[in-house]
């Protein structure tokens, strides 16, 4: 038997203690579909709402006029519904854990303490002039007071926009000048495997770029001490503002479809995309896919190891686990540091029972070998998530033996930052798991495959994966461009939302994600457009043009791999990869490091001037017997010149 037909029962133990079981998802599901509207009002009551909502969904996917509301005449707001409803019945329960770089370094912020941390910067905020609508860039460490800006700016109705901490200046003055920000929460820096990154100094040079200058304000926290460059008037301490502040703030009014925040995704052509999610169907969507996918059962430790500058951290480090009055863990560091058990380590640390992580760090640790996770037991335990990018049954099955000590089902959870929450995934007590699929679809969420022609396909097939109808949490628009929303989500297949995944449906309706069918590449689950690394490079003197492609990668998923044409006067030469290498690092972040770099004396083009990515591919990945057709080819004669270099590179 091959890994891929593998199937791991749901255990009846299990089944008899989740909030799911087998039967209750048949006939939740068919209720969600059967009657959206009624099943959508039930679950909003999950949370706090000041006015409950009437009107229950308003969607339209019609390319002519994509709308999509939910909710949309109830109000309520988010920071509430994840704080002040716990403060009576857990106010003293542990919110946040906060595990540090420094295994030595740990400390537990309870709900009480965490809604008056939220207050006091909330009312910070105020003083600073943020208002309702404004926008609030953070540039943040894996520190509680990343969750309390996310909240504080929910308190008061400012909409935040986090860039990850790991991009460079100009991504973080790109997202600045998009998004109209007044105001950037940063750290002087932060700290991870031991090493310092100096977010503050990425924060000044970001605020040198020409129409940064909308941003008026500058809150440090200090993480570390470490040197920093002051500008007065310009730059606010945190805790010489927010520690003054009155821990009392009432929360502002809001509107379901107002915006609770904008987080910026790379797509397959242009600037990276501002998704704008809002506040009502979305925490009623972070909320529910929290407690039935993970099963949170009250009281558990349950750790997301994302950073929160990804989506994953949005919905299932801070809204989801604390609108659930969960106990969430936060993670500074890196899974590698002190040593390659540190994952282990924390788990017991902390009795963590559910922990949420992706494929490219359970590969990462595989290459180890099983002693690997020696110096932890992990008893505590008792469900494994994995998210971000397909996981190979190879590295399902070590996660779930090696780790999971074989008594945790694992839930491959499939979504994106434009879905908000969880779409495709089993709940534990409901789905039979097959290793590499993530199975079947949540509540409310239909999925089909198209073919290219947009024709639906029934039964087991392969193609295209869409969504026919909307689900709450979904993204509303792309930040100040609502028509490059319906382009690139509803324009590829009349009436449905595209995904930009291709996927298998097997026989028993499993989905199979096989990764992007467009120009994104997801390296080591992030993702990046090859348009974005490839601008970048133009950009550089020596650069005539640039291809870029993926490539498979052992412990990545994908890798970097770059073709460029030098421009003239430029010789090939390990100094000028490295300084290419360099470039690409400064410019968009380390997450973009090129694996390889092939000089390429001429690209794959058609006639009409079109590089043909399809060869590109298959030669990076070293399939060259199967090229297919190159007889459209202007010149076919640099494909074998590129095969030649390929070996020699
Ligand atoms: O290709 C899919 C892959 O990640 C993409 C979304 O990336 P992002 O918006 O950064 O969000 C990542 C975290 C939700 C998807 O289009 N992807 C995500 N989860 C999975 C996945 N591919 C396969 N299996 C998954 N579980």
């Amino acid at each position: 038997m091959t890994e891929q037909q593998k199937v791991h029962p749901v255990s009846d133990d299990f089944a008899a203690k989740a909030w799911i079981d087998k039967e209750k998802y048949q006939a939740l599901y068919q209720q969600s579909l059967d009657d959206p509207e009624g099943f959508w009002a039930e679950q909003a009551k999950r949370l706090d709402w000041i006015q409950a909502p009437t009107k229950i969904k308003h969607t339209s996917f019609d390319s002519h006029n994509v709308d999509i509301r939910w909710f949309e005449d109830g109000t309520l707001n988010a920071s509430a519904n994840c704080l002040d409803r716990h403060l009576a019945t857990r106010g003293d329960q542990t919110a946040i854990i906060w595990e540090g770089d420094d295994p030595n370094e740990s400390k537990h912020v309870s709900y009480r303490e965490l809604h008056a941390q939220t207050c006091q910067l909330a009312n910070a905020l105020k003083e600073l002039g943020i208002g309702k609508g404004d926008v609030v860039t953070l540039y943040m460490p894996m520190i509680p007071e990343a969750a309390v800006a996310m909240l504080a700016c929910a308190r008061i109705g400012a909409v935040h926009s986090v860039v990850f901490g790991g991009f460079s200046p100009d991504a973080v003055a790109q997202r600045v000048i998009g998004a109209d920000s007044k105001l950037v929460i940063t750290a002087d820096e932060s700290v991870r495997g031991g090493k310092q990154v100096p977010l503050k100094d990425n924060v000044d040079a970001a605020l040198t770029r020409p129409g940064t200058e909308v941003c008026e304000k500058v809150l440090v926290v200090k993480r570390t001490g470490g040197e920093i460059e002051w500008k007065d008037g310009r730059d606010v301490w945190y805790h010489e503002l927010v520690d003054k502040q009155s821990s009392d703030c009432q929360p502002e009014e809001m509107n379901a479809e107002d915006p609770l925040f904008i987080l910026y995704t790379s797509g397959s052509t242009g600037a990276p995309k501002g998704l704008k999610h809002t506040t009502g169907g979305y925490l009623t969507y972070a909320s529910l896919t929290h407690q039935y996918v993970f099963d949170y059962q009250d009281g558990e430790v349950y750790w997301c190891t994302a950073d929160v500058g990804w989506v994953t951290g949005h919905s299932y480090i801070v809204y989801g686990p604390l609108a659930n009055g969960a106990t969430t863990l936060m993670f500074e560091g890196v899974p590698s540091y002190p040593s390659h058990g540190r994952m282990g380590e924390i788990v017991d640390k902390h009795n963590v029972a559910i922990l949420y992580t992706a494929p490219t760090a359970i590969r990462a640790l595989m290459a180890h070998g099983d002693n690997v996770m020696d110096s932890s037991k992990r008893d505590s335990l008792r469900v494994l998530g994995s998210v971000g990018e397909p996981i190979n049954p190879e590295a399902w099955e070590w996660f779930y033996r090696v780790i999971g000590n074989s008594k945790c089902p694992i839930v491959d959870t499939w979504w994106q930052t434009e879905t908000g929450g969880i779409l495709i995934s089993p709940l534990p007590g409901a789905m039979d798991l097959k290793p590499g699929s993530a199975t079947l679809p949540f509540f409310g969420v239909m999925p089909a495959l198209v073919d290219n022609e947009g024709n639906l396909l029934e039964g087991a097939a392969e193609g295209n994966l869409v969504i026919l109808d909307s689900w709450p949490g979904q993204a509303r628009s792309i930040w100040g461009n609502h028509e490059r929303f319906i382009q690139t989500y509803f324009s590829t297949y009349q009436g449905m939302y595209f995904t930009g995944d291709g996927c298998r449906r097997d026989e028993d309706g499993y989905y199979w994600i096989t990764g992007r069918v467009d120009d994104v590449l997801n390296v080591s689950g992030h993702r990046m457009g090859t348009a974005e690394i490839e601008s970048s490079l133009v950009a550089h003197e020596s650069v005539a043009e640039a291809a870029v492609v993926g490539f498979p990668h052992d412990i990545k998923g994908q890798g970097i791999y770059i073709y460029v044409t030098l421009a003239d006067g430029y010789e090939p030469s390990d100094e000028l990869k490295k300084e290419l290498t360099q470039w690409v690092r400064k410019d968009i972040g380390p997450i973009a490091s090129p694996d390889v770099i092939q000089w390429a004396p001429g690209l794959p083009k058609t006639r009409s001037g079109k590089i043909m990515r399809r060869i590109l591919r298959k030669i990076a990945a070293n399939e060259c017997d199967g090229l297919g057709d190159t007889s459209t080819l202007a010149d076919p004669s640099v494909v074998d010149e590129l095969i030649e270099n390929r070996a020699s590179r």
